[in-house]
């Protein structure tokens, strides 16, 4: 994928989403220690560093700073990572985001114990994404946590636009056209995920009636949207985003 794309992304009108996702909080919650206010009790892993692996606007980032956590954040796009900036030192937080490629990570060996890929092993290439998780592996700790997403090939979309490679595709709309979209199924799961023991792996759907104006709902790129209700077809929720939402452990 060309880093200008992702430049011309976040550069139109879309800077991205200003609060985390629920997948990431949701993590936070039930597998990491707290780092300020009643940690005494807290018996989850207790973290040191954190990496936002194409960290985009550094909605994250921002999260895990504001709960004191030691994080740092990389992204390909300078145009991403000027927003990072900017809202972290609006905020008055302390991370560190800087441009990188996760191809090639520049962090020493076993720096991170969390590593987190929201949205982003697959918008590259299988081969890529399987070279970046040696990249991941690399500079996480003994026994260190992944939390990462991945597109599904349940997925509505599936299956639309140029087709570069098996189960890839490039997006033709919505804000993300021109990138390259991957969706996995649980074999490639499996073979992405070499060297890691799952240990929570969940299939999130959400679905969206054709018929009604999810044109403006957050389905920007789903092929049947229509922006008008169209009462002779009958109910029908047959739109869907489907996520894998892993987390796994460095075996
Ligand atoms: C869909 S966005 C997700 C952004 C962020 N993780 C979030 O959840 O808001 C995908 C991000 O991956 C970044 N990206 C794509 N390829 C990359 C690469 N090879 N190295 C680092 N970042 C990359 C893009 O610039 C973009 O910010």
């Amino acid at each position: 994928m060309k880093k200008n794309t992702w430049n011309e992304v976040y550069s139109k009108n879309f800077s991205g989403m200003w609060y985390p996702s629920e997948g990431v909080v949701k993590f936070t919650a039930r597998y990491l220690k707290r780092k300020i206010g009643i940690k005494k009790y807290d018996i989850k892993k207790d973290v040191r560093r954190i990496l936002d692996v194409g960290c985009g606007n550094g909605r994250h980032v921002v999260f895990f700073a504001e709960h004191g956590y030691d994080v740092y954040g990389i992204d390909i796009s300078s145009k991403a990572i000027e927003i990072a900036n900017t809202w972290i030192s609006m905020n008055e937080l302390n991370a560190n985001v800087k441009v990188g490629n996760i191809e090639k990570l520049r962090f020493d060996d076993e720096y991170f114990d969390v590593v987190i890929l929201h949205e982003v092993l697959d918008h590259v290439t299988f081969s890529n994404a399987k070279k970046s998780m040696n990249e991941i592996k690399r500079v996480l700790t003994a026994n260190g946590y992944i939390y990462i997403t991945l597109r599904s090939t349940e997925d509505s979309e599936f299956g639309v636009g140029e087709e570069v490679e098996h189960n890839t595709f490039i997006l033709q709309n919505g804000y993300e056209k021109g990138v390259i979209q991957h969706y996995f199924d649980l074999e490639e799961i499996k073979e992405l995920l070499e060297g890691f023991s799952i240990f929570d792996i969940e299939l999130h759907e959400e679905k969206f009636p054709s018929i009604f104006t999810v044109y403006k709902a957050f389905s920007q790129s789903s092929r049947k949207c229509k922006k008008y209700i169209d009462i002779s077809k009958h109910f029908d929720m047959n739109l869907k985003y489907s996520r894998w939402h892993i987390a796994a452990e460095k075996t």
